[in-house]
């Protein structure tokens, strides 16, 4: 089956209100009608209400970086899928590495935010991912069998339907190091087999999954040529009007 494109730019803790907007409308002129493939962008969340607002009439998705699991309540600092949810957000970034390695989100955590999300209408971009470490310890494929297996603990079929994961290999995000088209490509055949053996071919052909990790316009094509590539997650180029815009042009 073909997957409809999705490519996706992760604006990380960048850009005030002013540049966010800048670069909001800068997407929309660039892809605001594409019918053929899916943009998102996940500005900070300072940025989220202005950045719908801008891409309204488009139709460019807006994700949040983050979520909690938990509804509402007395949760300091945090944002819910409900708030999200109303502000006309319709995607979350869940489970990013540096949330699990620089704030401590475990697989457990995402798993619950993952059901937090979905119970709101949020499709959420769970992403995954090996460390150096790991692939040097040739430990790569047995990582992201857990992380995959643990994240998605209890989604049922029909939840995962239509939603996205993301393969990020750690090494590779901002260190201008790509997984070649050959290794990603091989992971994410691993991955759709994972999603087969778990649910069913024919949902497992249904989710989109993402490479992250130093993309950029040089690597683009090549990554996009691949069967199980289905589009992008972009951290430094997506803040490059230029650069996310020929991204977005993948040919
Ligand atoms: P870079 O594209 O800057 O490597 O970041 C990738 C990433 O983490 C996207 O979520």
């Amino acid at each position: 089956m073909s997957r409809r494109p999705l490519i996706a730019g992760n604006w990380k803790m960048h850009l005030t209100l002013s540049k966010a907007i800048e670069l909001a409308q800068t997407v929309v002129t660039t892809c605001g009608k594409c019918t053929d493939r899916d943009i998102m962008i996940a500005p900070p969340f300072t940025s989220l209400a202005a950045v719908v607002a801008t891409v309204r009439g488009s139709s460019i998705h807006v994700a949040a970086q983050n979520v909690s699991w938990e509804k509402e309540g007395a949760f300091t600092g945090e944002i819910s899928p409900i708030m999200l949810n109303d502000l006309g957000v319709s995607m979350a970034i869940i489970g990013h590495s540096e949330r699990r390695q620089l704030f401590g989100e475990d697989n457990d955590m995402i798993n619950r935010k993952l059901h937090a999300a979905l119970g709101a209408g949020i499709t959420p971009i769970f992403c995954i991912g090996e460390t150096l470490d790991d692939r040097e310890a040739g430990g790569t494929l047995s990582v992201l069998e857990t992380q995959l297996r643990k994240g998605l603990e209890h989604v049922t079929p029909k939840q995962l339907t239509g939603a996205v994961l993301a393969y990020e290999p750690v090494w590779a995000i901002g260190t201008g190091k790509t997984a070649s088209k050959e290794q990603a490509q091989e992971i994410h055949g691993f991955l759709r087999g994972l999603l087969t053996g778990m649910y069913e071919k024919n949902i497992a052909e249904t989710v989109r999954i993402l490479y992250g990790g130093s993309v950029k316009p040089e690597n683009i094509d090549d990554l996009m040529a691949q069967p199980d590539i289905d589009g992008a997650l972009v951290g430094g180029a997506a803040l490059n009007a230029e650069s996310f815009e020929r991204i977005i042009r993948f040919r």
